[in-house]
């Protein structure tokens, strides 16, 4: 048998739009305050795309500069993997767009589409494509505009999420000399269609007057549901890794940027030090698939990713679907 190939991270990028709306500008548009968003969720501010931005524009600037820390040409791409829920329109896929745009001639790509765990996942995906032979170069972006699928008069959903855009270049660990693949974990819960969704739109409410009308074309979401689910997956995937190579081993943990008081729940859960997590959701709020690898080119731009440690990075959202990826740096 022949065996695997090695594989590493060779280059990170983010980028998140210019516009900020912050606590107080939502007080004047729903029924909240600065004081209880922050001391819920933990969350300041978040970015807005503007108008003439669609979901891959967003992704196009995070891969450019993920191509750029790689010294990779986007020629020599052969994959390129777009982990999204709110793409540029539910078909063709948002990695052709993205793909054309950054001049990716000899890739083949594809969306996919697991909401909050969409990087962990595809990161997962390209990993294993690399492994196997099949492949030597994959883009992995997460990119969202959630601030088109959010109802700005639900203060239930519209205080927590952003719009953002990560990315990630995969290669053999030889070529990125970083970021080695050491696994993960996909787990899925399915029936949870209530808990966390854009109901409308699909082949179970199709677009009609009356989905319109009864706004179901928006985000609608269970919080208190989620807030448990978070916690308790969050604090199992972790402890799995901990269980595995021992607490010594671990250098950070870039967590889906859920809730800051999920987080800090999880870490008491957990047992570790607070200061052993990346947050940046103060500035950015929950933006699904972009999330982890904002916060990943974060935490790295940071000096948080340490040679020859553990990057852990947990996620967890609708489906219910929930993950990790798993590096050492
Ligand atoms: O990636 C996964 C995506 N999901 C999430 O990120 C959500 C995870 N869940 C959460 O982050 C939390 O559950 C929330 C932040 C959504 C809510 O926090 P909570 O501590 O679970 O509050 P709650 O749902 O128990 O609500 C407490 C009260 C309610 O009022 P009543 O019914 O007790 O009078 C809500 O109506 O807070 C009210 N409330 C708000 N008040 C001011 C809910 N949203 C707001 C708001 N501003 N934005």
């Amino acid at each position: 048998m022949v065996g695997l190939t090695p594989v590493g991270i060779a280059g990170l990028g983010r980028y998140v739009p210019e516009r900020r709306l912050t606590n107080q500008d939502l007080e004047k548009v729903v029924d909240t305050s600065d004081e209880w968003i922050v001391q819920r969720t933990g969350i300041r501010e978040r970015r807005i795309a503007a108008t003439d931005q669609v979901t891959s524009s967003l992704a196009l600037e995070a891969a450019r500069q993920a191509l750029a820390d790689a010294k990779m040409d986007a020629s020599e791409l052969d994959l390129v993997i777009c982990a999204t829920v709110t793409g540029d329109q539910p078909f063709p896929a948002t990695a052709c767009r993205l793909g054309f745009d950054l001049g990716a001639k000899q890739a083949g790509g594809f969306d996919l589409a697991a909401a909050c765990s969409g990087f962990v996942f595809a990161s997962q995906v390209a990993a294993g494509m690399i492994q196997s032979g099949q492949y030597r170069n994959i883009l992995v972006v997460g990119a969202e505009i959630l601030s088109r699928i959010l109802d700005y008069s639900d203060r239930n959903t519209c205080v927590l999420f952003g719009d953002g855009a990560g990315a990630a270049v995969y290669t053999s660990l030889e070529r990125a000399g970083r970021g080695e693949f050491l696994g993960g974990s996909i787990s899925m819960e399915g029936g949870a269609e209530g808990v966390l969704a854009q109901p409308a739109g699909g082949s179970r409410h199709p677009a009609s007057n009356s989905t319109v009308e009864q706004r179901q074309h928006f985000m609608k979401m269970g919080g208190t549901k989620v807030f448990r689910f978070a916690v308790r997956v969050f604090a199992e995937l972790v402890n799995n890794v901990l269980e595995k190579y021992g607490r010594d081993q671990v250098g950070v943990i870039v967590p889906h940027q859920v809730n800051q008081r999920i987080i800090e729940s999880a870490m008491e859960q957990i047992g570790l030090p607070m200061d052993m997590v990346f947050s940046n959701i103060d500035r950015y709020g929950n933006t699904s698939a972009a999330s982890v690898p904002i916060a990943l080119r974060e935490a790295f731009e940071a000096g948080r990713l340490q040679k020859g440690k553990l990057v852990v990075m947990p996620a967890f959202g609708a489906g219910m679907a929930w993950g990790h990826l798993l590096l050492r740096w």
